[in-house]
């Protein structure tokens, strides 16, 4: 009767220390297995006399039921404890930060192309595109620059071949096309700008073989020079953030505006910072005038029933301007120091009330 005590004691003290399944399944083994404790001893049952067996028939049989009923809860306990430590490591937090801060910048330049959609658009213009590879006809001839014109040679243009009808496409020395393109599509009124990238054969520190302009387009019945100037004092007052600026019509020449006149504005460097509407110095930043009616008749556009405005500005001088970058060429270095430096935040999206600088 000791034996079974002390054997009923060991086993169900085991069973309650066991810290695994592992361990568990080995007591069993060793307890109710083929050759297990607690077999042999019912095993012992089938030699012992009715009378022994009488009385040791219910407690070996009590014994064995004690200790699968101990397994059971043993293991019913540990699978618990293993379930929730599972649940407990793998539980993600979904309230954490993304790892990393966002990196990417907005480039200075579609910065300030956002800011001028903006201004144009309050002003009711919309933005118009056109191809970056151009005709000759759209890039020029159109634009009142016919073949042989000397004007062509100034805009160092990059040709490519002549194709089979012997037309040679030209990468778009200017966002002027869009003028044409515009008149030829939609009926005017119209009242557009074009920003985009565009190609001359050139490189220094003041000039890129691809940079950017922007160009403006007005077609009404009665419009004048006094619109154009009007537009383009708020258009530079919205721009440079300023409540008063004092402008320069110079008289020039563009083929494709008769009149035509440079834009200055009134600006001071004083301590090597750029302030417009103030000051003794002038700013060059347009070309402008009024389109030539050579260009409307080669849009199909009557020139005693419609007149209009257009001008073309460069947006990497205007970003240089406004935001003081002093080398051209470092826009399209890509190096990552300098577009932290000068990139804006995607958040910094211009609107007019919350000021077009951002
Ligand atoms: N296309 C001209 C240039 O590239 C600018 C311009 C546009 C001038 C429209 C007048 C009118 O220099």
């Amino acid at each position: 009767m000791t034996d079974i005590q002390s054997l009923e004691t060991e086993l169900l003290g085991a069973i309650a220390a066991a810290g695994t399944l592992a361990d568990l399944e080995d007591i069993r083994v060793k307890a109710l297995g083929k050759s297990g404790s607690v077999t042999a001893l019912l095993k012992t049952l089938g030699s012992l006399s009715p009378e022994e067996r009488q009385v040791k028939g219910p407690r070996f049989n009590g014994l064995r039921e004690q200790v699968t009923a101990a397994l059971t809860d043993r293991k019913a306990a540990l699978e618990t404890a293993a379930l929730d430590a599972r649940l407990a490591s793998e539980r993600v937090d979904v309230t954490l930060n993304p790892p990393l801060a966002p990196r990417g910048s907005i480039h200075p330049i579609s910065q300030v192309m956002d800011e001028l959609t903006e201004i144009f658009a309050d002003l009711g213009f919309s933005v118009a595109e056109g191809p970056e590879i151009e005709t000759d006809w759209h890039n020029f001839t159109a634009l009142n620059i016919p073949p042989e014109h000397p004007a062509r040679a100034m805009h160092d243009t990059f040709y490519f071949p002549p194709d089979d009808k012997g037309e040679r496409h030209v990468l778009r020395t200017h966002t002027s096309p869009v003028q044409v393109r515009t008149m030829l599509e939609s009926k005017p009124p119209l009242r557009i700008i074009a920003p985009g990238r565009v190609y001359r054969c050139d490189s220094d520190a003041t000039h890129t073989p691809m940079f950017h302009q922007v160009e403006g387009l007005v077609i009404g019945r009665d419009i004048t020079m006094a619109h154009l100037k009007w537009t383009l004092e708020t258009f530079v007052k919205a721009f440079f953030e300023v409540d008063h600026v004092t402008m320069r019509l110079r008289p020039s020449y563009f083929p494709f505006t008769e009149p035509s006149a440079e834009v200055d504005v009134q600006c001071s460097w004083s301590g090597g910072e750029l302030k417009v509407g103030e000051g003794s110095d002038w700013l060059e930043i347009l070309g402008c005038g009024m389109v030539n009616p050579h260009v409307l008749e080669a849009c199909n556009l009557d020139p005693d029933e419609w007149q209009g405005f257009a001008f073309g500005c460069g947006v990497d001088r205007l970003a240089m301007l406004k935001y003081g970058m002093t080398d051209l060429r470092a826009f399209f270095d890509a190096d990552l120091r300098w577009l932290r430096h000068y990139g804006f935040s995607f958040l910094d999206v211009p609107t007019l009330s919350g000021g077009v600088g951002a």
